[in-house]
């Protein structure tokens, strides 16, 4: 699918918890051909201090109705303004950016591994992967219980582990400690989270000779490839993560792990 700059539609706005909302964008195109790990540039028009452009992760793509669900965690001025929309507000955005995740092979055991928001591009992945005949397992991370995000959403289309951090539900500790990461049964890894979260991942999936991909979430500006303000630094050089990413894998990244 082309990129293209458009006003869409909100139709729902639901709201997850304190800082978590789900936008529903109603799109004038019948034919979204949009893949998991490709984000979208929202222009927000409703906040003065706010020039730029946001990117954020496509959650969901409904294309029998034209629908695009965007996932968004109030950290700023942006995602705070993003937040007082509501149902019938439009909204622009250009779409969809990035390159996306690759679809596990016939036969392959996808692992998914999500912390907070980070969990968005992988409900889309994982939904393909399962309409595609796989089965996707989950193990997702966040602070505690009230984070949690969608889990009846994410139970439908995989097996979901849950790990928080103060213990409040699923297993007490990081991603990583889940005894489902050590027990294996899965030989392709692709994460989205924390930066520090991502390395952990990372870091054991070379040691497991696992492929892993990563959906990185560095600072952007223009989203095109053309301000170079989110270079990451990779064995192909520096190369834009808007452009040649978000989704990397980890094998190409010169990370410190
Ligand atoms: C490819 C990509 C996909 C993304 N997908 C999603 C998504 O699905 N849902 C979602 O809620 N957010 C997502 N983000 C992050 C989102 O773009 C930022 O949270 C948003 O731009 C912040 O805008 P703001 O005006 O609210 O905050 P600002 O006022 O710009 O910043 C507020 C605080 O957030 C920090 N911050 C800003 N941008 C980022 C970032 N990219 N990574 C880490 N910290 C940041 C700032 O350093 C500052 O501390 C994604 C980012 C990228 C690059
Ligand atoms: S955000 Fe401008 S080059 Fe990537």
């Amino acid at each position: 699918m082309t990129k293209r700059t458009e006003d869409l539609r909100i139709v729902s706005r639901r709201i997850i918890n304190e800082e978590y909302f789900v936008l529903d964008l109603k799109s004038g195109c019948d034919d979204l051909l949009i893949f998991p790990g490709q984000f979208v540039q929202v222009r927000v028009d409703n906040s003065m201090g706010t020039f730029l452009r946001r990117p954020i992760s496509v959650y969901d793509v409904d294309s029998s109705k034209g629908i695009i669900s965007l996932l968004i965690k109030v950290v700023g001025e942006g995602t705070r303004a993003l937040s007082e929309l509501g149902s019938g507000d439009n909204i622009n955005i250009i779409y969809p950016l990035g390159n996306s995740f690759t679809f596990p092979g016939i036969g392959e055991k996808p692992l998914l591994v999500g912390g907070g928001v980070g969990v968005a591009p992988l409900y889309f992945l994982g939904k393909m992967i399962r309409e595609r005949g796989g089965e996707p397992q989950y193990i997702l991370g966040y602070r505690s219980e009230n984070q949690i995000i969608d889990y009846d959403k994410f139970s439908e289309i995989g097996n979901v582990m849950i790990t928080t951090e103060d213990g409040s539900k699923g297993y007490h500790g990081m991603v990583t400690q889940h005894p489902g990461f050590s027990k294996g049964g899965y030989n392709r890894i692709f994460c989205c989270g924390p930066d520090p979260m991502m390395k952990a991942v990372a870091s054991l999936a070379l040691a497991g000779n696992i492929p892993c991909e990563v959906s990185l979430e560095n600072m952007m500006a223009c989203g095109i490839g053309v301000c170079l303000c989110c270079v990451a630094d990779t064995v192909n050089g520096n190369v834009c993560t808007c452009t040649d990413g978000p989704v990397f894998n980890t094998k190409d990244l010169k990370w410190q792990i």
